[in-house]
């Protein structure tokens, strides 16, 4: 079943801040009061059935800001909506609408098997019969749990109990899913059953979902939209590709010469420069908005050239870039 990304707004943020108040010791009895601006100014909407992805440097805000969209923290100052619900005022009724995975502890029983925490979790989300059996069952096909269900959540390993709270959140059919870090610590066959799972929830069942990663490989398989966020603050906010064109992104021209060459100097095409040198083949970095015909013509008419191909610039290098640009020193 296909579902259309409606024009209805799920997700609302509007001028939201949260100032930590962080007290250390400063001395034998002395405490020295700090404030942590951890979010700050931040405003974004989220459509229904969009997938967004989250990123940014530690401490940047990523969490606290999922804290405050679902009710465990309050924001300082701002508004927020999710599913026309304030989070922090009616969390107990938005626990109905969301589901929330963070990677790094889980919402599981340690010492129950999976399928206790799975019953435990039908009561206290009073999810009907018929609803509980069909999501269940889907969960456990499609994230590979059949053989856990019985095993006590401690002796998951990570990837395992991963999927199995994953599940959890989706049981209770919600409209939104946070994910925190939802493939940090997994194995490559983990991540990508992972990933295609969620891409399938969103496909089919329409889910909206914002997705925190360290990986920017998740970002690139799963979201067209990113949102970058520094020091608090929404650095970017826009289609990835876009992300590709800022901060002088560069394309790189990977030139297989004939045979081993000294590193290629260009006349006519200044802009361009080899960046290595390996065997006969020699990678030349240029500008991203500019074509690469003129180089390839170079190239060709002067040097016994076997084969090239051109790279978008990559993303790992933009996102270093950018977050290294914005690093200021707050007091
Ligand atoms: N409960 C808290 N009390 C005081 N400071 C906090 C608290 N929670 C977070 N912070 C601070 O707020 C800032 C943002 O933290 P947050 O956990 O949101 O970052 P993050 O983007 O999720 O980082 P990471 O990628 O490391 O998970 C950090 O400076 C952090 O130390
Ligand atoms: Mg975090």
């Amino acid at each position: 079943m296909a579902v259309d990304v409606g024009t209805d707004v799920l997700i609302e943020v509007e001028g939201v801040e949260k100032v930590f108040d962080v007290r250390r010791k400063a001395g034998f009895l002395r405490r020295e009061r700090r404030e942590v601006r951890a979010v700050d100014s931040l405003t974004f909407t989220v459509p229904r059935g969009e997938m967004v992805g989250y990123i940014g440097p530690n401490g940047a805000g990523k969490s606290t800001t999922i804290k405050m969209l679902t009710g465990i923290l309050t924001p300082s100052a701002g508004r927020l909506r999710v599913a026309g619900i304030d989070p922090s005022r009616d969390r107990s009724r938005l626990a109905h609408r969301i589901g929330v995975v963070f990677g790094q502890r889980t919402t599981l029983w340690w010492d129950l098997p999976l399928i206790d925490s799975y019953r435990l979790m039908r009561r206290m989300y009073r999810i009907p019969d018929a609803r509980y059996t069909e999501n269940l069952a889907r969960c456990v096909e499609l994230l590979e749990l059949e053989p856990l269900l019985e095993v006590p959540v401690r002796q998951l390993s990570l990837g395992q109990r991963m999927r199995g709270d994953i599940a959890a959140a989706l049981l209770h059919d919600p409209e939104v899913l946070y994910l925190d870090e939802p493939t940090i610590g997994l194995d490559v066959v983990s991540k990508v059953k992972v990933r295609g799972f969620l891409r399938d929830l969103n496909a089919e069942q329409g889910t909206t979902v914002l997705l925190t990663t360290h990986d920017l490989t998740d970002i690139e398989q799963l979201c067209r939209r990113v949102m970058v966020i520094d020091h608090g603050r929404l650095m970017y906010d826009g289609e990835l590709e876009g992300l590709h064109d800022l901060g002088g992104g560069e394309r790189t021209l990977v030139v297989d010469l004939e045979r081993e060459l000294p590193p290629l100097e260009l006349e006519m095409v200044a802009s361009a420069r080899v960046v290595k040198v390996e065997g006969a083949r020699q990678w030349l970095a240029f500008p991203a908005g500019q074509s690469a015909a003129p180089l390839v013509a170079e190239i060709a008419g002067r040097y016994p050239l076997a084969d090239l191909s051109v790279r978008e610039p990559d993303i790992e290098s933009v996102i270093a870039r950018m977050y290294a640009g914005g690093a200021s020193v707050k007091p």
